[in-house]
């Protein structure tokens, strides 16, 4: 049976954990050749254990000057995935200016970087597909406590539109994924960090009309269409995936 991401190369930003991770593996698998990056070398190395044919390569995707030397290094390449995230907790009294300096640089700089760099290549070969992770928690939603992380989740949408507009004519598509809640190891965090971890897990799944958190898998699903050219008519578009949060 044939695969459906058979001779595409895809780059991936934090593919260390999460979403990211489950996307790498779901290209694998789809029959993608995966380039697999994220801060993390640990997580990368027991992604590398488990998929010896995943390319990994640690990478920061805020230090501009290591994406272009990474990136110089690839031909070309099919599809970027850019999961890179960070969520801050509070309001915008609980966010100061490096608070808000560190969620932008994290979770929009670091696109704005390695898609000028990739960019490029797609030009080129005259198609590409671009997915950039935003969240419900964004212009689609506001939710209590993210503040920082919404606002810069909101650019992302703003910034898939803008590429999905210009580069349509060069056969590159721009799409976002706008995930509600998912069960992820930062997810974890977040609820072992609150002040009482059993209410935060409940409240949590109590905001999913679903009464469950998504799975990383669930998304990488949505992932592989917007990868592939099943979904070649699709372009600027945020695809939410959310349990009926946004209903
Ligand atoms: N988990 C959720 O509920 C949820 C919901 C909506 C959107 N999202 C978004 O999905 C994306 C992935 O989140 P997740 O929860 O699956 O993963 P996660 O938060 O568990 O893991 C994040 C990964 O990003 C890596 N990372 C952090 N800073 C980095 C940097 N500067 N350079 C490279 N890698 C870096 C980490 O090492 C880690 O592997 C994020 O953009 C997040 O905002 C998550």
């Amino acid at each position: 049976m044939k695969k459906r991401l058979e001779k595409k190369k895809v780059l991936i930003t934090a593919a260390g954990q999460g979403i990211g991770k489950a996307t790498a593996i779901a290209f694998h698998n789809e029959g993608a050749t995966v380039y697999a990056t994220d801060i993390n070398e640990q997580t990368l190395k027991v992604l590398k254990k488990e998929y010896p044919e995943i390319n990994i390569q640690k990478l920061d995707s805020t230090k501009k000057a290591d994406v272009r030397k990474y990136c110089s290094q690839l031909n070309n390449i099919d599809v970027l995935f850019n999961a890179v995230g960070f969520v801050h907790h509070g309001t915008i009294l609980d966010c100061n200016e490096k608070d808000w300096d560190f969620s932008f640089d994290v979770n929009i700089k670091s696109m704005y970087f390695i898609t000028r760099e990739i960019l490029p290549k797609m030009i080129k070969q005259n198609k590409g597909s671009i997915i950039n992770v935003s969240s419900i928690a964004s212009s689609l939603k506001g939710l209590p406590n993210r503040f920082v992380y919404g606002t810069t989740k909101a650019a992302i949408i703003g910034f898939t539109k803008s590429i999905a507009s210009d580069y349509l004519k060069n056969n590159i598509r721009c799409n976002a994924i706008a995930p509600g809640t998912v069960h992820t190891p930062s997810w974890e965090e977040r609820v072992q960090a609150a002040a009482n971890p059993e209410q935060a897990k409940k409240d949590f799944i109590a905001r999913q009309p679903m009464g469950r958190l998504g799975t990383a898998e669930e998304i990488a699903t949505l992932a592989i269409y917007l990868a592939s050219d099943e979904s070649n008519f699709v372009t600027g578009i945020t695809h939410s995936i959310d349990g009926g949060m946004s209903i």
